[in-house]
């Protein structure tokens, strides 16, 4: 996934400006809004390299997990008080229950398919407390992804420069984005690819989920960034 490009993926996102300021503090309302359990334990799932796990510490006690060893990597360096595991949203098994969940950023659209999407949405229910809530920012669905969108994102700093090119592509419900990188620094110019696969999944196909796993579910339409959010509560009995 991000394994190539780990070590950049803060530098690309402050680029074009991704605001986890700004984000983390919708979701605190939202969560404000529909935790109803007492307590202040949180796992960021798919954290990637740590920053809104940062941000949410100052309200929660902040656990976070990711499946990519680089980006668990970089944010054990940029947070070294807060505890990363290494696990996959599919299976994870941590020995403790949290008061809210998050799985932001679109990472949830990584587990490909339908069955895949309830497996995840089951196994963050199942660690969530009584009255705890799980809060999901989806990827695109089918009718929102076109093939053949072409981007880029350039980081042009004196000590760093990037030049991130992708292209996006579909096969059947899974979108496809290919990814290449010139990183230039003082010592190299590097040149590596990444191809990024995401399943395309309905509405529908959230509400099923979250259902299924008995959670009270709600969707706003904007959400933190424009990608709306899936927030589903469990009952507090
Ligand atoms: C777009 S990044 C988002 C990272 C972070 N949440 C953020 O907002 O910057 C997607 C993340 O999902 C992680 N990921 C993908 N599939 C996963 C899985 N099955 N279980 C856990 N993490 C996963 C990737 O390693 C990556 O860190």
């Amino acid at each position: 996934m991000f394994s190539k490009s780990a070590n950049y993926y803060d530098d690309i996102y402050a680029s074009i400006d991704k605001d986890y300021s700004v984000e983390t503090k919708k979701l605190q309302k939202f969560i404000q809004k529909h935790k109803k359990s007492g307590g202040h334990k949180l796992l960021d799932v798919a954290c990637g390299t740590g920053t809104h796990a940062n941000l949410l510490n100052q309200h929660y006690h902040v656990e976070g997990i990711d499946l990519d060893s680089k980006m668990l990597s970089v944010a054990r360096k940029k947070y070294p008080g807060i505890k990363f595991h290494h696990g996959d949203m599919l299976d994870f098994t941590l020995n403790h229950k949290f008061d809210v969940i998050t799985c932001l950023f679109s990472s949830i659209g990584y587990v490909r398919t339908k069955s895949n999407l309830a497996k995840a949405i089951r196994n963050m229910a199942g660690h969530l407390l009584p009255g705890g809530v799980l809060l999901v920012e989806p990827w695109f669905s089918s009718d929102q992804w076109n093939v053949g969108h072409i981007h880029m994102t350039v980081v042009n700093r004196d000590d760093l420069k990037i030049a991130r090119m992708s292209r996006s592509s579909r096969r059947g419900n899974i979108s496809m984005i290919e990814f290449q990188y010139l990183i230039g620094t003082s010592k190299k110019i590097e040149y590596t690819t990444e191809t990024h696969k995401l399943g395309l999944f309905s509405h529908k196909d959230y509400l099923d989920a979250f259902e299924t796993a008995g959670l009270k579910t709600t969707h706003d339409a904007k959400g933190l960034d424009g990608r709306g959010l899936y927030i589903g509560t469990k009952s507090v009995e």
